[in-house]
């Protein structure tokens, strides 16, 4: 029997879907201010959502992915589980992101001139198509993880 067992709390999980919906609002928010050519409010937008992402991945996601392999009864059947699947399509798509991220944000700095902005312009669609992503995949990994647990609680 497979048995994905998580150290993570209710409060937490929700607490973390939370601030990513926040980010997704960001990214959208973004997204349009890119469509206005607000450059340096979009920069400062994505290096928001970059920095809630991190806190979120430290705070939440890292300990609760850890306990997806030291969780008793961890088995090598359990990889084909489709919610491991999920999460782990899950983790890689959102690592990917705030590599990428970090690396455009960190290019720019602040900096008045935003040329190194136009000229990482090719990496920025993928980014934000694998960030997009991975977190409705965390909002499909809340739904299957915590929904019949508060469906019992009605
Ligand atoms: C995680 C970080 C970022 C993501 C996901 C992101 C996302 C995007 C997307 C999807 C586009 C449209 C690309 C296209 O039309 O091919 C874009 C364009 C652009 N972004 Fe970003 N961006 C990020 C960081 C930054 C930063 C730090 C700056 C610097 C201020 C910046 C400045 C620009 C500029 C100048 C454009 C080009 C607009 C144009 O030529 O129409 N972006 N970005």
């Amino acid at each position: 029997m497979i048995s994905v067992i998580s150290t993570v709390t209710l409060t937490e999980a929700t607490i973390s879907l939370v601030v990513e919906i926040t980010v997704l609002v960001l990214l959208i928010v973004a997204f349009a201010l890119k469509n206005r050519k607000k450059y340096r409010q979009h920069g400062i937008a994505m290096t928001s959502a970059i920095a809630l992402h991190i806190i979120t991945i430290l705070v939440v996601m890292l300990p609760s992915f850890s306990t997806f392999f030291t969780a008793p009864g961890t088995t090598v059947p359990f990889l084909l589980d489709p919610i491991v699947i999920i999460s782990f399509v899950h983790v890689a798509l959102g690592l990917a992101a705030v590599v990428i991220g970090i690396r455009l944000v960190a290019s720019w700095h602040f900096k008045t001139d935003l040329q190194t902005c136009f000229a990482n312009k090719k990496m920025m669609k993928p980014t934000i198509i694998l960030w997009v992503t991975a977190i409705l995949l965390g909002i499909v990994m809340y739904v299957i993880f915590w929904a019949s647990f508060l469906l019992s609680q009605l």
